[in-house]
């Protein structure tokens, strides 16, 4: 456990300068440091870094915060996690169990390293020969392979379990981890005769291996390291150490179904690429992704099963609110293959000109259909119909339909009729099941339950924030920079409609109570490790209202936040009232219904 004096004593003595000078070199100018934002590609020194304030902002991009937020954004961890960072740094050590950077498998990482170690002399040696003819035949050059760490399993006299079990390490451990095989024999290696390619963690340890055959064709083309308590091949992603910095300057994220295609692109200086471990995409590598950066590309093979590949991963991206863009490769190339074939300059045109995922989902969908058939064509049409029906934004909906309408030879009307129709039939849909009781209704004081779909398909919803949302972002906003807000907010209105809105007040309204002040910096550190709601701070920052407010303002803001709430009361007691059977309790509801309308009345007077 962290305790808060721990904390305090980090943040005491993590100077902030040389915090961030221990990443970027940073120069003084006057009271303040500058030194190359390494949260955008940044050419000149963007982000300042005050000692006084023990704050970091960049002018360019935005980012901001202390010496804990730094550390969480540049490692890409969480905040206790960089509290660990720190500790080590100034000397206050934090007894954290689940911290990553240090579990109890140090042996198990030293084991990998001298396998390695052996594995990589093996290419050298003579017996190495076959393997050194195939990687250069690949165009895998001795800087990849040494950038790489790639290396040799020869096995039998070569013997790596042998020279791990004479060094003392125990041989159920090597079994373990994937390195040795128990057989009638005795202890022997499991890769035997393969070009081994090391797997990292996320840290950048070595803790496993694709092996791959280069002389010998009867067997599989890679084995790879079976699933250890170091290795969880669905938690990693491939090359993710080296690129995950290289993500950052370059802004976006390239995704490849295999390491070889990330190795090559690499070999052409596009370094911020990663793979999966040979497995479809999880929600954990979703994440991951997500962290790493918005702009996802996803650059798979090029044939059928890559097409497959991509349009499951997009969805499964698209489910975490990461909208991916596409490259397609031609003649079922894999991008290594292509860059081989076609070059670096071709590839990295490709992947300049990446497509949507919508587009590259509408084009999946004509794949291996004669669209001058009529079944066909339908067919078509009714999944362009699905896909256009997702999309927010009516201008996209209605340029991609006539688009679509150009192509197949139909009038974009014909299509437009058919999407309201559809969109319509979804409404009723939902109306019905919410009539039929079917959608749970809100307790008292939530917002009305207005499903998801019924709002993203009311082709009429406005799509600019609405006053009740700017009005609880307004209040948040000034609760941050004025506690006598707080005081205020906690006095007249305790609640916000939206959900997360009023988990970030309530927080707020513990943290001025406790300390009777707002610091965002302090206030950040406090929410620790409730990343979703930093996030939300940030955000509510970032509107960048007026930093003074007036007290009428203010007041028209509770008054449009009561309003809403009262509305949400009055909406969800009627249901109630029209599926009540009771004489009696119909009678009380509707007396509840008319006092609360008489609130709003009364409340819009005052
Ligand atoms: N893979 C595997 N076992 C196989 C084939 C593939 O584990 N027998 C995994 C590997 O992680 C590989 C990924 O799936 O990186 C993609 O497979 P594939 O496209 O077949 O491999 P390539 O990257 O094209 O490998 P190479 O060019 O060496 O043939
Ligand atoms: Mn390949």
């Amino acid at each position: 456990m962290i305790t808060e004096e721990q904390i305090e004593e980090i943040k005491k003595k993590s100077n902030i300068v040389e915090v961030i000078s221990s990443y970027i070199p940073l120069n003084k100018k006057g009271r303040n440091y500058f030194g190359l934002c390494p949260f955008h590609d940044d050419h000149s020194p963007s982000m300042s870094v005050s000692p006084e304030k023990g704050i970091y902002t960049c002018f360019v991009c935005g980012a901001t915060g202390n010496a804990i937020s730094f550390v969480m954004n540049y490692e890409n961890l969480n905040y206790v996690e960089a509290l660990k960072v720190l500790g080590d740094k100034c000397g206050v050590n934090l007894n954290v169990n689940n911290y990553r950077k240090k579990d109890n498998y140090d042996e198990f990482y030293n084991i990998y390293e001298l396998t390695n170690k052996f594995y990589q002399n093996n290419l050298n040696t003579v017996n190495g020969h076959d393997a050194r003819e195939y990687l250069k035949n690949r165009g895998i050059t001795d800087n990849i392979i040494r950038e790489f760490n790639v290396g040799l399993a020869l096995g039998f006299d070569k013997s790596v379990t042998k020279l791990l079990i004479q060094k003392g390490y125990k041989e159920k451990d090597l079994v373990d981890i994937g390195i040795s095989n128990k057989t009638d024999y005795g202890y022997q290696d499991l890769f035997i005769n393969r070009i081994m390619f090391p797997l990292w963690n996320l840290d950048g340890k070595i803790v496993g291996y694709s092996g791959r055959i280069y002389n010998q064709e009867d067997t599989a083309k890679y084995i790879n390291t079976k699933e250890t308590v170091i290795f969880k091949k669905g938690l990693n992603l491939y090359n993710y150490h080296r690129a995950k910095n290289e993500v950052r300057m370059s802004g976006s994220v390239i995704i490849m179904e295999g390491f070889m295609d990330v190795i090559r692109a690499y070999s052409i200086d596009i370094k911020n690429a990663v793979a999966t471990m040979g497995t479809a995409l999880t929600v954990e590598n979703a994440n991951l992704i997500k962290k790493m950066s918005n702009n996802v590309i996803l650059c798979f093979d090029g044939d059928k099963a890559g097409k497959k590949a991509t349009y499951a991963c997009g969805n499964e991206l698209v489910k975490i609110g990461v909208n991916p863009k596409v490259v397609i490769l031609e003649s079922n190339l894999d991008p290594d293959e292509y860059i081989i074939k076609f070059g670096a300059k071709k590839f990295k045109e490709k992947i300049n000109n990446c497509i949507s995922f919508l587009d590259f989902k509408l084009n999946y969908l004509k794949e291996g259909k004669n669209l001058n058939n009529n079944e066909d064509l339908t067919e078509y049409i009714n999944g362009v119909i699905k896909e256009v029906k997702t999309i927010d934004d009516e201008i996209l909906r209605e340029l991609t339909l006539k688009k679509i309408a150009n192509e197949i030879n139909i009038s974009v009307e014909t299509l437009m009729g058919k999407l309201w129709k559809e969109i319509e039939n979804d409404n009723k849909e939902i109306e019905q099941s919410i009539d039929d009781g079917f959608v749970d209704m809100v307790p008292p004081k939530e917002v009305p339950y207005i499903p998801k779909e019924v709002k993203k398909h009311r082709i009429s919803t406005p799509s600019t924030t609405d006053k009740y949302t700017k009005a609880e972002r307004k209040v948040l906003y000034y609760m941050l920079h004025d506690k006598e807000l707080t005081y205020k907010y906690e006095k007249v209105f305790p609640y916000l409609p939206t959900k997360i809105y009023r988990f970030l007040a309530s927080e707020i309204m513990y943290f001025v109570k406790k300390y009777d002040t707002i610091s965002i910096s302090d206030f950040l550190n406090y929410m620790k490790d409730k990343q979703e709601l930093v996030d939300l701070v940030g955000e509510i920052l970032n509107f960048d209202y007026n930093k003074d407010y007036t007290e009428e303002e203010i007041t028209d803001y509770f008054k449009v936040l009561r309003e809403y709430n009262f509305k949400s009361e009055v909406d969800r007691l009627s249901v109630e009232l029209k599926h009540e059977t009771d004489l009696e309790k119909q009678i009380e509801l509707a007396n509840k219904i008319m006092n609360l309308k008489k609130g709003v009345e009364d409340n819009g007077s005052n």
